[in-house]
């Protein structure tokens, strides 16, 4: 019983630590399973996130966005599940991986409205 049980908090805890099940507990809620979202509201999640992580300010929006700033994970976690969704949508790595230190530096720093910066980000691919 005891085994039991410790093997199912070590399992937990792995768990925890992978990008995919931060996916599924804090972001498929609104971007869902396959991450097809619920457009336009929730932009459905394609080779868009690449062209945004290839810019500066694109990757400002992706980390400030509140459905991850404000997520209750930490920074590195963060880091962690936006790659993971990078790797999963984006095609060609023309981008970065996300740090840790890049995702505090983001995090904190509010977008009044998401949509029409996301808009502004993307000009006519939007
Ligand atoms: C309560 C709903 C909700 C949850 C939960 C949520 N998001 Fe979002 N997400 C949105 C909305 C809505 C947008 C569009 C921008 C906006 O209006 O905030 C968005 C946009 C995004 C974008 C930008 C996509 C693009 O193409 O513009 C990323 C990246 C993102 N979310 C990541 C995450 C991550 C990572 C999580 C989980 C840690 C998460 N979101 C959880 C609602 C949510």
């Amino acid at each position: 019983m005891r085994w039991t049980l410790l093997s199912l908090t070590l399992l937990c805890a792995i768990a925890a630590a992978d990008p995919k099940s931060h996916y599924m507990i804090h972001c498929m809620g609104c971007h869902l399973k396959d991450g097809s979202g619920l457009p336009p509201e929730v932009p459905a999640f394609d080779n868009k996130l690449g062209i945004l992580a290839a810019s500066g300010k694109g990757r400002e929006y992706l980390v400030a966005v509140p459905g991850a700033s404000q997520s209750p994970i930490d920074d590195a976690d963060l880091a962690g599940v936006l790659n993971w969704i990078l790797t999963m949508y984006a095609d060609q790595p023309s981008y970065q991986p996300f740090l840790e230190s890049e995702i505090n530096h983001y995090r904190h720093k509010p977008i009044k409205n998401p949509a029409r910066l996301r808009h502004e980000l993307l000009g006519a691919t939007n």
